[in-house]
């Protein structure tokens, strides 16, 4: 029996245009967008300031520049995609339910020294920094957000990976009490999500605890989630409690779901379309434009060797 999976990125295109320029108009309508909230994002900032909403503006890391703009925040963190709260852009209000604190996460897998984190524990241990990183989601739509986190590779000293070790698989909370999505069982929850440990090394795999100078919006990922700027927007999971090393390479849930059309590498080449869409150009968050895509998004320099000789992979879908 097939069964019919409701995708956000099956919207058709002009229904996701109309809906980033009914948000623009708001924006503009309610005075440049700068510093407004949706009635959601209000109330969660309402809440009592943390001691790691303090440690959110480190630094921003210069080595990275993105080339376009910042996506205006309110655009940013009103349209996503996190299908635990549901399959639609506006998940930003059940998202607030997500409960962060406390929050641990495990490093687990084929290391010496697994562990698990408590969250605060965490902030305290990593090198906290800013970057101002491009973001593509395969459905092509695009935004640059200032993330605040550390590198994977940081996180990966403290448990010391055995060499044995070759991929990592990041494993998504699933909390079915406020995580209305779970409902949809057809999903092989929990959301899992994989790269190779050279993926996993490289200077630019980030993970993320924070976005705009402040803590993480649940609707993002909070409090922990990871960001491979050269990769589509599938590959990062969001709202973390579990990193294994493994020597098995991770299935994600959409390679899970449809393989043919989500694969593990998952690379961005405006090139290669993906089997229902073009990917040559994006959708600008925020600003209604359309540009091309690039290759690697972008970060060729940074990550173009990691993929030398790997001639037999799928590696841009
Ligand atoms: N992680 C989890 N746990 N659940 C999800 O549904 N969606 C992915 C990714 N991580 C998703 C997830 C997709 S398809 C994209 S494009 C990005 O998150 C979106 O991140 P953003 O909402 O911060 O832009």
């Amino acid at each position: 029996m097939a069964i019919h999976i409701p995708r956000g990125w099956e919207l058709p295109e002009s229904a996701a245009t109309a809906e980033a320029l009914v948000l623009n108009r708001r924006a503009a309508m309610l005075g440049a967008g700068v510093g407004l909230l949706a009635p959601g994002l209000a109330r969660a900032q309402g809440a009592a300031p943390t001691e790691a909403a303090g440690m959110m503006a480190p630094p921003i890391n210069g080595k990275y520049p993105p080339g376009r703009p910042t996506t205006p925040e309110r655009e940013a963190t009103t349209y996503n995609n996190f299908y635990e709260f549901g399959t639609d852009k506006g998940i930003y209000r059940p998202a607030q339910a997500l409960p962060t604190r406390p929050w641990r996460v495990k490093v687990d897998g084929l290391v010496e020294a697994p562990r698990e984190f408590d969250m605060d524990d965490l902030l305290k241990l990593m090198p906290l920094e800013q970057r101002v990183y491009r973001h593509r989601c395969v459905e092509a739509w695009s935004m640059v957000v200032p993330w605040t986190g550390f590198q994977l590779s940081a996180l990966l000293a403290q448990v010391k990976p055995l060499s044995r070790a070759k991929y990592v698989r990041f494993e998504s909370a699933a909390l079915p009490g406020v995580m209305p999505g779970l409902r949809q069982s057809w999903y092989p929850w929990p959301y899992i999500e994989g790269c190779t440990i050279e993926e996993a090394a490289n200077e630019l795999s980030f993970m993320v605890v924070g976005a705009y100078g402040k803590e993480l919006p649940k609707q993002m990922g909070a409090p922990l989630r990871v960001h491979f700027p050269w990769k589509y927007g599938f590959k990062h999971g969001k709202s973390l409690v579990k990193i294994s090393l493994t020597d098995q390479r991770p299935k994600g849930l959409w390679e899970a779901i449809q393989a043919s059309e989500y694969g593990f590498w998952a690379n961005v080449n405006p090139e290669v379309s993906h089997p229902r869409w073009s990917q040559a150009s994006e959708r600008v968050l925020g600003s209604g434009e359309r540009v091309p895509t690039l290759m690697w998004n972008g970060y060729g320099e940074q990550v173009a060797g990691l993929y030398t000789g790997l001639t037999r992979e799928r590696l841009f879908a």
